[in-house]
């Protein structure tokens, strides 16, 4: 789907960058630009930056950049068209119907391929469980495991059969290609050769928020290695996007999601009542998930083993869960057990207590510390210095005394005390900051040296900031100077030249919406912190330097060539680089 440009562009003319961040970030003026605390990585002196006249925002921090529209993706967690949306009803814009170009169609297409395909490999693995001979071992395994047909099938589990080709079998039978199943994660091997992933195995289908399949784990039933199998990333599949049990979890009502280790402990969760449960897909919690899980509630109960590993992995995942803007509680299932296997050993009432007991992670964070210090002196002493070195990252002053408060009392040293101790360390963090501010500041000049690299990038920057130069540099400088640039880069050239050839100015802005990857639009970012010479004298200078560079770049690429008029002129354009001179 996509709105024209010129829908664009009212759309974004209508919600001033700098009043649309204003409502998510605290912006203060400094110069041309706007500086805040950047709201997509956690920072403590402000490096987000908005500029108005470009209608553009980036961070100097962790280099994310682009206009209004980017803006609402990122914060907002939509896709560019849900973003349109957004921004279109936040200015009570009436918006056309949207349209599709042909090959969005294409891709649209072959995903519901996919996603088709997908589900009938899962219909085909619930077929072999429940009505397979061959599945018989598989159901008693369930049984065993005390899974009953209700969550069985709202699960929608399966059974992989003792075979290499019978899922390839049934897929290519319903007219799949198989260059398509083998992109969708479904198949292994190669067209012409494909082979079943999973072989023998109890299956569980993976959903993504809207509950269509994108993917299976596999676990052997009984012993055996791997015990999980699971697809990898696939053309419908990241798992670092998604989560297991979300599309159900996603409509409960408690009011908060619990965030398990496996896939067993979700199912036994649900059957148990406890439909808010997920997991993730064996891979460490992602940022990608915390947001996920932002969009359908505020606050995250963590519940991991309580061995090492487990308490490592709660105590990586709530700095990430609360970058999100999530509440997080932390609990730890007693006597090492597993949720699953609890519940199983002490019913459901007793792990809605261990629920209520949840800690908040400054209180999780202090247990751990007493279990790992130990309580004799020279622990207990280790413990408060840890702890004040947490207490001293909170930001408010407010919350920073109230919890040194509470965490002396707990830890029953004085409350004066703690608070010197975490003042002090402020103090001496202050200082590391400033070094560490200095020291980005030594690396952003580096990073305008290593644009300087790239010419093309550097005169596109120019026409953009200084429009009024296209006079100066129209003879000399042509769109074909940039052949020898990549595709993204040429299309960006022709846009800035077609817009100054009719008189019109472009914004960053106005370029971004040309840029439809990340990568794109990553790269095109720093051209907003790209510092151009600020006398005459040295822009010019700069821009002779750099239309040589694109020249050259132009005549290396036709010198490859052996037709004879591309040769002439390629000697030709050589003869007037050698002459060439801007003077502003
Ligand atoms: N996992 C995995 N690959 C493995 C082992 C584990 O991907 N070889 C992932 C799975 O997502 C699994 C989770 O890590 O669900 C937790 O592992 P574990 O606690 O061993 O699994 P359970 O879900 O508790 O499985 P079970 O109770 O059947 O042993
Ligand atoms: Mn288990």
């Amino acid at each position: 789907m996509y709105y024209s440009d010129e829908v664009l562009r009212q759309v974004r003319e209508a919600n001033d960058i700098v009043s649309v961040v204003g409502e998510y970030v605290t912006l203060n003026r400094r110069g041309v630009n706007h500086f805040g605390l950047c709201p997509f990585h956690g920072e403590k002196t402000p490096s987000f930056s908005v500029n108005e006249r470009e209608q553009f925002f980036y961070c100097f921090g962790c280099h994310q950049g682009g206009n209004v529209i980017t803006f609402i993706q990122k914060m907002e967690n939509l896709d560019f068209i849900e973003s349109v949306k957004f921004l279109a009803e936040r200015a009570h814009i009436q918006l056309p119907e949207a349209e599709v170009s042909p090959e969005e169609k294409r891709r649209a297409e072959r995903k519901t391929r996919m996603y088709q395909a997908a589900a009938d490999t899962a219909r085909f693995y619930y077929y072999q469980l429940t009505r397979s001979p061959a599945g018989a071992n598989a159901l008693s395994y369930l049984q065993n495991r005390q899974v009953g047909e209700t969550y069985r099938k709202k699960f929608g589990l399966g059974y992989s059969p003792i075979s290499r080709n019978a899922l390839s079998a049934y897929l290519r039978k319903k007219g799949y290609q198989e260059e398509e199943l083998i992109a969708a994660g479904l198949l292994s091997g190669k067209p012409g050769n494909t082979y079943d992933r999973f072989f023998n195995r109890l299956m569980f289908p993976i959903f993504d928020a809207q509950g269509r399949v994108i993917a299976f784990g596999g676990r052997v039933m009984g012993q055996g290695e791997p015990k999980y199998l699971n697809s990898s990333d696939s053309e419908i599949f990241n798992k670092r996007r998604n989560l297991y049990g979300l599309s159900l979890a996603k409509r409960t009502r408690r009011g908060y999601l619990l965030m398990v280790e496996g896939y067993m402990d979700v199912l036994s969760l649900h059957q148990a009542g406890f439909d808010n449960a997920v997991a993730s897909l064996g891979t460490a919690l992602t940022m990608e998930q915390a947001n996920l899980m932002k969009r359908y509630t505020d606050m995250v109960v963590l519940c991991y083993d309580s061995d090492q590993a487990g308490t490592n992995a709660a105590r990586r995942g709530i700095p990430i869960l609360e970058k999100a803007g999530l509440q997080v509680k932390v609990i730890q299932v007693p006597s090492g057990k597993d949720p699953d296997e609890f519940i199983k050993t002490n019913g459901a009432e007793a792990f809605e207590e261990v629920i209520k007991s949840g800690m908040d992670p400054i209180d999780f964070e202090m247990l751990v510390l007493q279990r790992q210090n130990g309580q004799e002196i020279e622990g207990q002493i280790r413990t408060v210095k840890d702890m004040a070195q947490r207490l001293s990252e909170i930001d408010s002053d407010v919350e920073r005394e109230l919890r040194i408060r509470d965490v002396a009392r707990k830890m029953n040293t004085s409350e004066s005390a703690l608070a010197q101790e975490v003042e002090s360390i402020r103090q001496n963090t202050g200082l590391l900051e400033y070094q560490s501010s200095q020291r980005e500041t030594r690396s952003r000049e580096r990073e305008s040296l290593d644009n300087r690299m790239d010419a093309a990038m550097q005169l596109l920057t120019v026409l953009i900031k200084k429009p009024e130069i296209y006079p100066k540099i129209r003879d000399v400088l042509e769109i074909e100077d940039f052949s020898g640039e990549d595709e993204v880069t040429k299309g960006a050239a022709g846009y800035v030249f077609q817009a100054l050839s009719e008189g019109r100015s472009v914004t960053l802005s106005d370029l971004f919406t040309q840029l439809s990857s990340e990568e794109e639009q990553s790269r095109f970012s720093r051209l907003y912190a790209f510092e151009l010479p600020e006398s005459k004298e040295d822009l010019g200078k700069f821009l002779t330097q750099t239309i040589r560079s694109l020249k050259q770049k132009r005549i290396d690429a036709m010198a490859a060539s052996d037709e004879t008029d591309v040769l002439l002129k390629m000697l030709q354009l050589k003869k007037e680089l050698s002459t060439l001179a801007i003077k502003l």
